[in-house]
């Protein structure tokens, strides 16, 4: 399994000799465990350290919500969520949303009307409820999960503790004593995994594995990017060949990204890799702003900014070479449509065809090009794409010499809302 990197301008002219020592020096860091962040560098080698007692029980906690429920609901926001999503999203079909068990999410907004429907909606059905905070106080969520867990006290009395399972970490935090106090099922985050780096420990893969995903699949993915990605091959490391691609534009001038996607189920992953690159870049007055399009239907709406607009933009396309379902046009007698010429062409040949027309269109007019191809979307194919943007991520932030796992732009905002709703010990 590869993840090709395909750039529009000349890669070895950015592989400076400086450049080649700088990306020693990151990997020396990152394998090293001794960059700035180390201490949430957890996640580099976390895959193939995954032991099978671990995931036997994580099953077993999956296996028991399926046979209790029918309905999971995952309370959390930004990094605590974003993973799961993405790839429920990815993996499930169409008007189809979801596999063995219904996943849905809450408390990544603060809506009175969501959490009343929501509660409307899980009347009739059977329900667990999975909250997610690793410092275990953030207000969004923690909100989500007053209404939710009253909600699941007077429906199942004294069951309900059994139906709540609280992810968190393992010292600290006020969900990890609320649940101590409660006797809720515990699982834990690791310490020295930041929320955006955590989709291959419980908070992304116990929603994955209930709604009957494959863990083991997209686990192994991930291990064979850890493994693949691990060289200091400068040339041919796709991670490090995307970093390097993205610093060289932005010292060019471009200081935006648009990841771009013909597929609709990579919407959430296009969320999760806003999360990742945003928060981990966007830091001291610098970092590319991270944002996205679906195509087709963008290139209706900001098709036209990006060819012809304010020159600040690369787009980075992320593409799935093979599909499992599609459709293929054919001939009518009647030609009253004028698609005739279409006979014989597949919707993923037409997407691929529609493809190369925007990237030429987007680079004549000025918007630099990165392709990203990956073979399919499954378990394993997105477990490697998910670990190649947390390195690229890190390289990325270390390359503007930037601690890419803390955020402290976040806290701001958080402050001032305890400041102005008067919370103890911020008035
Ligand atoms: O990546 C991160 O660390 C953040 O986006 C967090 O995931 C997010 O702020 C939620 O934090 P917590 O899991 O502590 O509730």
């Amino acid at each position: 399994m590869k993840i090709s990197v395909n750039y529009s301008g000349d890669y070895s002219a950015i592989v400076t000799a400086e450049i080649k020592h700088k990306i020693q020096m990151i990997h020396h860091g990152i394998y090293t465990k001794t960059a700035i962040g180390a201490d949430y560098l957890g996640w580099v080698d976390w895959p193939s350290s995954l032991r099978q007692e671990w995931l036997k029980e994580l099953h077993e906690t999956a296996n028991d919500i399926r046979e209790k429920s029918n309905v999971l609901v995952v309370i959390g926001i930004g990094g605590s969520y974003l993973g799961s999503k993405a790839v429920l999203e990815a993996l499930s079909k169409n008007f189809q949303p979801f596999n063995k068990l219904e996943v849905i999410f809450a408390g990544h907004q603060v809506s009175g009307s969501y959490l009343k429907q929501l509660m409307q909606y899980l009347d009739s059905k059977e329900v667990t409820i999975n909250v997610i905070s690793k410092s275990g106080t953030t207000t969004e969520p923690a909100i989500a999960s007053r209404f939710l867990i009253q909600y699941m006290e007077k429906r199942y009395g004294e069951q309900a503790s059994s139906r709540i399972i609280v992810t968190t970490d393992e010292n600290k935090g006020a969900l990890r004593s609320l649940a101590i106090e409660k006797g809720y099922k515990r699982l834990i985050v690791p310490e020295d995994i930041g929320g955006r780096y955590s989709v291959f420990t419980a908070v992304g893969l116990l929603p994955i594995a209930a709604a009957g995903y494959d863990i083991e699949e997209f686990i192994n993915g991930a291990k064979m990017a850890e493994q693949d990605l691990r060289t200091l091959d400068i040339e041919n490391n796709s991670t490090i060949q995307y970093a390097l691609i993205r610093k060289h534009l932005y010292d060019s001038g471009y200081p935006v990204e648009i990841l771009a996607t013909f597929d609709n189920k990579l919407k959430y992953v296009q969320e999760w890799w806003k999360q990742l690159f945003g928060e981990s870049e966007g830091k001291d007055g610098k970092g590319i702003f991270p944002t996205s399009v679906l195509y087709s239907t963008d290139l209706h709406s900001l098709g036209q900014y990006i060819q012809d607009g304010k020159r600040m933009l690369f787009e980075t396309f992320l593409l799935v070479e093979k599909v499992d379902e599609d459709l293929t046009l054919y001939k009518l007698d009647q030609n009253g449509d004028e698609l005739n010429y279409l006979s014989g062409i597949s919707l993923h040949e037409f997407n691929h065809v529609c493809y190369e027309a925007t990237s030429i269109a987007h680079h004549r007019g000025g918007v630099p090009q990165i392709a990203i191809s990956i073979d399919q979307l499954d378990e394993r194919h997105l477990g490697h794409l998910l670990y190649f943007f947390m390195m690229s991520c890190a390289y990325s932030a270390y390359l503007l010499d930037i601690n890419p796992f803390d955020q402290p732009g976040v806290e701001e905002y958080k402050m001032n809302i305890f400041k102005f709703l008067k919370k103890p010990g911020y008035c």
